[in-house]
């Protein structure tokens, strides 16, 4: 296969995308890498979209065998946040000039479908930002209802593709399942978030082009392409880290792919290679995702080890140092779906 060509096509089978993830020389994944950023450029100029986590809780009803927060690990410290400590913290996002609040947690049913309205409902009242939810699997009325109230976009990744895999990292469940739900989510109207992470044993190159192929089908409107980090808690704790060539290249491919979509440089990238935020931001991803979870909590939502942590408005600060630099600048707007805006 010729890579020019393969980069110059508009739709990419899947021997290319193989193709593409496999390659291994510097000047070839050095092309990879430019094209992603151009598409990216196409699409969203020079402007970064911040989003503002707060992970409101880690108790979590699931047992996925990667995860840190999974319902087994003993050793965690498990902390709720109450709706008044969720509602300052996205008053802090608000007043850094971030217009959309993340609330993330673990798969948590402490937080009723009413309480979690009437968190969107008072941050909406509030404040003039959009709202992500990334609150796990929950019912087809509840999803309803939180969009009613003002919710704009849900996160819910596949995590892989491989339905083998799939089952064997979650309890047996079925990929299929985890599916329904995100085309139920996109069916009322979230901007729905997929993607996968990079680098569980037992995946191969195959799997992870499916991965990006899924979020094409799916229409995602984000997609989000993490590493594994392993977590000391879990029983993946002796796997290594995710190849970092791997999980740049699979960026720059789901950008060449997916084109439009909202692609994070992600706290886990962040967390493999120190200076994670420039490079993904320079190899195809849009979106920054500085995370605002409040100390003392903020070091217990430990999904891997070393999660790196930091204060976000020194973050912030470094941040837009780093932007101006390489010509880029945090986003007007809130940053919606590039998809919706084509569909309004
Ligand atoms: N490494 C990387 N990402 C992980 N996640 C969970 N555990 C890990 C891990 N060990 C990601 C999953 C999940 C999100 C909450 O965190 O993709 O959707």
């Amino acid at each position: 296969m010729e890579l020019d060509q393969i980069l110059n096509k508009e739709e990419l089978t899947k021997d290319e995308i193989v193709f593409l993830l496999s390659l291994e020389k510097e000047n070839e994944i050095e092309k990879l890498y430019l094209c992603a950023d151009k598409i990216r450029k196409k699409y969203f100029g020079n402007e970064v979209h911040l989003r503002g986590i707060v992970e409101f809780s880690n108790y979590c009803e699931q047992d996925c065998l990667y995860c840190g927060l999974r319902k087994s690990n003993k050793n965690l410290q498990r902390y709720r946040m109450t709706k008044d400590e969720i509602i300052s913290t996205a008053e802090k996002i608000t007043q850094a000039g971030i217009k959309t609040v993340v609330l993330q947690s673990g798969e948590d049913h402490f937080y009723s479908s009413s309480l979690v309205t009437d968190i969107i409902l008072t941050i909406k009242k509030k404040f003039e930002s959009a709202i992500t939810l990334s609150i796990g699997e929950r019912g087809r009325d509840e999803y309803e209802e939180w969009k009613n109230a003002g919710a704009d976009r849900y996160l819910l990744k596949h995590e892989t593709a491989n339905d083998e895999l799939y089952s064997t990292y979650h309890q047996h469940e079925k990929l299929k399942s985890r599916l329904a739900h995100i085309k139920c989510l996109k069916k009322i109207g979230f901007q729905t978030g997929s993607g996968n992470i990079i680098g569980l044993p037992g995946q191969n190159i195959e799997d992870i082009t499916d991965d990006i192929l899924l979020c094409k089908e799916m229409e995602c409107d984000m997609c989000s392409f993490s590493p594994f980090i392993p977590s000391q808690d879990s029983p993946l704790r002796e796997v290594p880290s995710a190849n970092t060539d791997l999980t740049l290249k699979t960026i720059a491919v789901a950008r060449i792919v997916l084109k439009n979509v909202h692609i994070p440089s992600t706290t886990a990238l962040l967390t493999l290679i120190g200076n994670g935020a420039e490079v993904g931001l320079k190899i195809g991803a849009n979106v920054i995702m500085p995370n605002f979870t409040p100390i003392p909590y903020r070091d217990n939502y430990q999904i891997y080890k070393d999660k790196k942590t930091y204060d976000p408005i020194e973050f912030l600060n470094e941040l837009k140092v780093m932007l101006d630099k390489i010509d880029r600048k945090v986003g007007e707007g809130k940053g919606h779906s590039l998809k919706l805006m084509l569909n309004q």
